[in-house]
C-alpha cells in the first residue's frame, strides 16, 4: 500500500512537471533567477549593479544587443554546455527557454 501511494506521488509530479510545457514561451522572471544563480559567476547578467564577473564572458545584456541574437539561436547555443566548467549543469528544456526568454528581454528597444 504505501508503495502504490508513493507511485500516485510521483505521477502527480511529473504531471504537474509537463503541464507548463503546453504553454510555455520561456517566463523571464525564472529566467533570471536561474541566471543570477547558475551564470553570474563568468557574466554580468543583468544591470543592476553586479560587478565585473570575467573578462572573457559578454555580459547578457551585449549578447541580447547583438542584431543577430535571437531566441531561438540562444535556445540552441544553450542546449549544450559551453564551457568546462558548465559540465555537468545541462540544462532542461524549460530553463533554457526561461534563460533565453531573459536575456532576449534584456534588448534594449
Ligand atoms: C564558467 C564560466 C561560464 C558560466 C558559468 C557560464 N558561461 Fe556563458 N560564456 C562563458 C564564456 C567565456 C563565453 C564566451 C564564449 C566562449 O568562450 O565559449 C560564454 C558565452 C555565452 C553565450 C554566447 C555569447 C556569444 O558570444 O554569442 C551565451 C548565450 C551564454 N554564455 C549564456 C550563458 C548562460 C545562460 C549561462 C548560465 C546557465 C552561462 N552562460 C554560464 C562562460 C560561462
Amino acid at each position: 500500500m504505501v508503495r502504490a501511494g508513493k507511485v500516485g506521488l510521483g505521477l502527480i509530479a511529473v504531471t504537474a512537471a509537463l503541464l507548463p510545457l503546453a504553454a510555455h514561451g520561456g517566463d523571464v522572471a525564472a529566467g533570471k533567477a536561474l541566471s543570477e544563480k547558475w551564470c553570474s559567476s563568468c557574466h554580468v547578467v543583468s544591470d543592476d549593479g553586479q560587478a565585473v564577473a570575467t573578462d572573457v564572458a559578454p555580459s547578457f545584456k551585449s549578447i541580447a544587443d547583438r542584431s543577430d541574437t535571437t531566441e531561438d539561436g540562444l535556445k540552441t547555443y544553450l542546449a549544450v554546455p559551453h564551457k568546462d566548467a558548465m559540465k555537468g549543469l545541462a540544462l532542461p528544456r524549460l530553463e533554457i527557454a526561461d534563460l533565453a526568454a531573459y536575456i532576449m528581454s534584456l534588448r534594449s528597444p
